[in-house]
């Protein structure tokens, strides 16, 4: 090869190699174009490997041209690689959908059930008045949840009608937490001041006022000396605490055979205001049961009635919910509707 020759092929490898490396579509061509322009099997090679025989002149002039070639063909390499990998990640970008320039969804944080800040509240109350809190069972067997409580084998309270038994005979989802009576009773001497929160179970048609799963609160109260009025006096602290001054409370008479005498407790309604409604029907939103605990529980219990006496009541934690936010339809609280839940964000 004489000098002149490869300069020429050195010129035109710088004009193929540009032109291959140009147009290469994928970075695959752009790796074939560079083994064309620069790699061993090549021209530009063939011209390298000849420069030995020049003169010493040729050879330094043509040595520097063909650097310039390969610092120029590599240059042009590093280029054109860098756009095809831009193109491959915008492409990438393309397919996903993704525009990077939208603003983040941000993530929704959880709240407390309506029914557990109730709860937590119901309980912070009876707390400050130095009650424990104590926990049942919700597989409950006849003993604590009937027998004990004076409930006869042909009350109707223990018909199937009520009750949901579990198939093993004797054992029964509590129908009511007032099993936890007999339970803190059967454990320790007076004087008791207890409450007892939990889930209960009925055979129940659901309406706006009645689950057949729902929660309630007991509270027992046994010591020596105490009265109805101790009962009254504790279930307007109650209500003053939990609903403020303005709703009004009301004991009527009632039958519970645990004891003796009993009330039922209710509130006017806080839709109509005690006129009577949709909600209540009457005006009025039965709370609670409750009442003196029968001397006979007592006594199943292991304690001496002449000398002890006590409270007790149970309050359904739905009906608690509904006065305090002002909700019409208890069935509201158990059907999950995010809608209807993020709403008591933050009320905790
Ligand atoms: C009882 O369960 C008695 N254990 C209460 C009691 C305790 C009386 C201690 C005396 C002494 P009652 O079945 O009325 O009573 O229920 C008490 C409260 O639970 C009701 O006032 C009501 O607020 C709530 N409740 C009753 N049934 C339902 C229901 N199906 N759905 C939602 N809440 C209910």
């Amino acid at each position: 090869m004489e000098p002149n020759d490869a300069r020429t092929i050195l010129d035109e490898e710088l004009t193929r190699g540009l032109e291959l490396i140009g147009g290469s579509a994928t970075l695959d061509d752009l790796e074939r174009a560079k083994v064309v322009a620069l790699g061993r099997k090549g021209r530009f090679a063939e011209v390298q490997r000849a420069l030995g025989s020049f003169e010493h002149e040729d050879k330094v002039a043509l040595g520097q041209r063909a650097n310039a070639v390969r610092t120029e063909l590599q240059r042009a390499f590093d280029e054109r690689r860098d756009e095809l990998h831009r193109a491959a990640e915008d492409a990438l970008l393309d397919a996903d959908g993704v525009d990077i320039t939208l603003p983040g969804r941000r993530p929704r944080p959880g709240s407390l059930h309506p029914l557990a800040i109730v709860e937590r509240r119901i309980i912070e109350v009876f707390t400050r008045m130095g009650y424990r809190v104590v926990e049942g069972p919700e597989i409950e067997d006849e003993w604590h949840n009937f027998e004990a409580l004076n409930i006869p084998p042909d009350h109707p309270a223990r018909t199937m009608k009520d009750s949901l038994y579990v198939g093993v005979p004797g054992l029964l989802l509590r129908t009511e937490t007032s099993a936890a009576q007999i339970r803190t009773m059967e454990s320790q001497d007076p004087p008791i001041h207890v409450v007892c929160p939990g889930r209960v179970f009925r055979q129940e048609t659901p309406d706006a006022t009645h689950l057949p799963v729902f929660h309630q609160v007991e509270c027992l109260a046994v010591d020596e000396g105490i009265s109805f009025a101790d009962l009254k006096g504790t279930l307007e602290a109650f209500a003053r605490e939990m609903f403020g001054g303005d709703r009004r409370v009301r004991l009527n008479p009632d039958y519970f055979p645990f004891v003796e005498p009993g009330a039922q407790v209710a509130v006017s309604c806080f839709i109509c205001d005690g006129v009577g409604c949709r909600t209540c029907g009457n005006g009025w939103i039965e709370l609670l049961g409750a009442g003196m605990v029968h001397p006979k529980v007592l006594e199943n219990c292991g304690y001496d009635s002449e000398r002890y006496t006590g409270f007790a009541f149970g309050l359904g934690i739905e009906r608690v919910a509904m006065v305090q936010y002002g909700v019409a339809d208890m069935r509201l609280f158990v059907e999950g509707d995010v809608r209807f839940l993020s709403q008591f964000q933050g009320a905790a």
